[in-house]
């Protein structure tokens, strides 16, 4: 059986895509047996930040439309022989995809699989609905901003209504060098802000950000040290958490934090 694990937001562009691949990646790279699936129907970009655009023979919404079977449309990741990605396509007006439906195709997906990852539409619509429909667990994540603590505050109440074992937070793109200056909201007031708990905290980190544009998966990084962090957390229950300042402490961190500040 799969854990199934919704990402989800509320606000856009805050990271869902980036945590569900590089997440991905990392319980691959522990062995497991992971899907990912877009459910950004009409604005899907998981297949981009994967890098498997081109081997898309059919997607989701193939899939619902009785176009193929389940298998036939997982895309199988070229570095990770355990990675799978379901990719979603443009909304076609005539097939209805509904929760349920997406339902039905993960069900028939679960035994091949230990983790599906549901990469869910930014905001609380019917896209958001349906993803979350689908979940038994759900991550959140946010960025250290009043902006994004509010939207994920409201969809924490939303998943209230979907009865899930379990709802964490991820905190995105956070700068080690602005949380020791006191320029950046702390993890311990975003966690008593929204009350839940915290299964990772990430980086904000150029190679990172490298994935969405050249589809670069990078290791060594502190981000890719954070993504360890956060799959082993998920795996174990632990509760580890990435240290953002660890880069900027002692002298040589002083002097980064001071080139940073300057570019
Ligand atoms: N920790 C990070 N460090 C640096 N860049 C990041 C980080 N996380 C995300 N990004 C960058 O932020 C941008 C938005 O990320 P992403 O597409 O994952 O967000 P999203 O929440 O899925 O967006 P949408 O709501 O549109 O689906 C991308 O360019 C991505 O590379
Ligand atoms: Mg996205």
């Amino acid at each position: 059986m799969a854990r199934k694990i919704l990402i989800t937001s509320g606000k856009g562009g805050v990271g869902k895509t980036t945590v569900c691949a590089n997440l991905g990646v990392r319980l691959a790279n522990l062995g497991f047996r992971v899907l990912l699936v877009d459910t950004d129907i009409g604005l899907n970009n998981l297949d981009v930040v994967m890098g498997i655009e081109n081997k898309i023979v059919f997607t989701l919404t193939d899939v619902i439309a009785g176009k193929c079977r389940p298998k036939q449309a997982l895309v199988e990741d070229d570095r990770f022989p355990t990675l799978f990605v379901m990719p979603s396509a443009e909304s076609t007006p005539d097939i209805q995809i509904t929760a349920e439906k997406i339902s039905d195709v993960l069900a028939r997906l679960d035994q091949m699989f230990d983790y599906i990852l549901i990469d869910c539409p930014a905001g609380i619509g019917n896209g958001f609905h349906r993803a979350a429909a689908c979940a038994e667990e759900a991550i959140v994540v946010v960025t250290p901003h009043i902006s994004s603590l509010r939207d994920a505050s409201k969809v924490v109440a939303k998943l209230g209504n979907f009865h899930l074992l379990s709802i964490n937070l991820v905190i995105n793109r956070v700068r080690g060098d602005m949380l020791l200056s006191g320029e950046m909201i702390s993890v311990e007031k975003i966690m008593e802000i929204l009350d839940e708990s915290i299964l990772g905290v990430i980086p904000d980190d150029d190679a990172l950000g490298a994935l969405s544009t050249i589809g670069a998966f990078s290791f060594g990084t502190s981000g890719t040290r954070a993504f360890a962090i956060l799959a082993e957390n998920l795996q174990n229950g632990g509760r580890k958490i990435y240290d953002c300042t660890y880069r900027y402490r002692g002298m040589v961190g002083t002097i980064r934090r001071n080139l940073r500040r300057r570019v």
